[in-house]
């Protein structure tokens, strides 16, 4: 670590990977629901919404911290200056802890706004907003007063603008709900299409320009393309999740093609990863933080362009519309793209955090198999129950319990994964917090 103030990044590493851990425990309280039937009294005080609720919401702060911490991280090897505010850094990240706190715990007494993922309800918004100001403010004085200007930092800053920016959209609440939806999309959608792909870009840019000693140009060169093929896909994108709340029906078209071809950039973005393994000789510092971040763009591949791909054309997500087919994805594409972007930094940056150059390995690799594995096996379970679910409801007109019924199977197959991964996680974050210096580096 070159620079004092990048050890603020630490502890929004540390909590981030505790949110991880609460996120996955209630996963598998979610699964349990599926194939269990509980008792009511117990459904009546903490329903499944609620647990759904703090499952997703964990999802949405444990990754923006990390992006945060992993911004705080990189962007004084950037400008080659220390954090204009430290001291603005830990404040904000209090604020958001404690704001997460109170939204979650107030969702188990229904106190929520009700659109998934942004649950959070007005007056906590408000907290968020702050929080947002005071980074982007950090972050903004410090690349100013730094004099060093380049490509990464440009697209990280965009990135996080247009994510702060976007929030504010989810914040009013629209009396029409086909309006709600449309406005709700854009804060979901463009986040994870458009601006985390922009943060994504920069980040895994950066690592691959520290890991593999490649000239800056080479990997900056691509950050151009790969960023306007991210935009002109992902915005005209949008459309995939207009064609049944009550837009016009141009949507389908726009939707369908567009969104057909987010898949491009992403593949992009994997050739671009490969090509730098041929630069192996160029010797990788980390080989661990080179598995992850191979590992990341495989899985964004698998995850967002595959399994996204399958159901984005409208004859097919007519059938598959907000089916396990839906979740199946969702699981895969976060997991994918932004948990394996984010352990990806951590396991960059805890390290060099805690000056030790070369660390045992054997351990993070089995936590990163195990969770990739689990997470393979879980994401094609939900995708079969999803199937199974579109084709008795929505090709057989079965009801909805006969559906049911025969998905439970899967999601108990759902829960085993889960439980697999769940030891994935625990071993993952058990070695980031406690790794071990090795006289020579592995791999
Ligand atoms: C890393 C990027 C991505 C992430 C994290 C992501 C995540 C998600 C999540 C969580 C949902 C469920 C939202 C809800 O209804 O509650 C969703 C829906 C959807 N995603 Fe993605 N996605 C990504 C990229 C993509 C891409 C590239 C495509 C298309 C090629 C795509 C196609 C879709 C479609 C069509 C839906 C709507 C499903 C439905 O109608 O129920 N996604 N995505
Ligand atoms: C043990 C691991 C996990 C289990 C068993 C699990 C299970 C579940 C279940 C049962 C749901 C509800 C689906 C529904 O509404 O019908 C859900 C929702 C969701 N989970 Fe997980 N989860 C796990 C881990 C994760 C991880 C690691 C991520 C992201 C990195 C994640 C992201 C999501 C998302 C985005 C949704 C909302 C999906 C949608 O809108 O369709 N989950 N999870
Ligand atoms: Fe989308």
């Amino acid at each position: 670590m070159e620079y004092k103030s990048q050890k603020v990044a630490y502890p929004y590493f540390v909590i981030a990977l505790f949110l991880f851990l609460l996120q996955v425990l209630f996963g598998l309280w979610l699964a349990i629901n599926y194939f269990f039937t509980l008792p009511q009294g117990l459904v009546n005080v903490f329903p499944f919404a609620t647990a759904r609720a703090i499952h997703t919401n964990l999802l949405v702060l444990w990754m923006l911290l990390g992006f945060m911490g992993g911004t705080y991280f990189l962007l004084p090897d950037e400008t080659k200056r220390e954090i204009y505010s430290p001291g603005l850094a830990y404040f904000q990240l209090v604020l958001l802890v404690v704001t997460g706190v109170v939204a979650l715990v107030g969702f188990v007494f229904g106190w929520t706004q009700g659109r998934p993922l942004l649950e959070i309800p007005r007056p906590l918004d408000f907290a968020v907003v702050i929080g947002a100001l005071i980074f982007l403010f950090n972050v903004g004085m410090t690349m100013l007063k730094g004099k060093n200007w380049t490509v990464i930092q440009g697209t990280l800053l965009a990135g996080l603008i247009v994510l702060a920016l976007l929030y504010l959209f989810g914040i009013p609440f629209y009396h029409n709900l086909s309006v709600d939806w449309y406005y709700w999309w854009w804060v979901i959608h463009l986040w994870v299409e458009g601006a985390w792909e922009m943060i994504t870009a920069a980040i895994i840019a950066w690592i691959l320009l520290k890991i593999t000693g490649v000239p800056r140009e080479v990997v900056e060169k691509w950050l151009y393309v790969e960023l306007g093929l991210f935009l002109f896909t992902g915005i005209a994108g949008i459309g995939h999740h207009y064609y049944w709340l009550g837009a016009p029906k141009y949507w389908l078209y726009v939707g369908g093609i567009f969104s057909g071809l987010e898949p491009v950039p992403i593949i992009l973005m994997l050739i671009d990863t490969f090509k730098h393994v041929k630069h192996r000789q160029l010797e990788i510092k980390n080989p661990l933080v080179w598995t992850y971040a191979v590992g990341c763009a495989v899985f964004h591949l698998l995850g967002a362009g595959v399994f996204g791909f399958v159901h984005t054309l409208p004859m097919i997500n007519y059938y598959t519309h907000g089916s396990q087919v839906t979740a199946a994805h969702g699981h895969m594409a976060f997991f994918g793209a932004y948990a394996l972007l984010n352990l990806t930094v951590f396991y960059y940056a805890i390290p060099k955090l805690k000056g030790i150059e070369f660390f045992k390995e054997s351990l993070g690799r089995v936590g990163f198999w195990i969770m990739v594995i689990a997470m393979t096996g879980m994401g094609l379970a939900f995708g079969v129950a999803g199937v199974l679910q579109t084709y008795l409801e929505r090709v057989m007109g079965l009801g909805y319990m006969t559906a049911q019924g025969e998905m439970r199977f899967w999601f108990k197959i759902v829960f085993s994964f889960g439980l697999i991964f769940l030891s994935g996680v625990i071993i993952t974050i058990y070695d980031l917090l406690t790794l071990k210096p090795s006289v020579k580096r592995e791999g």
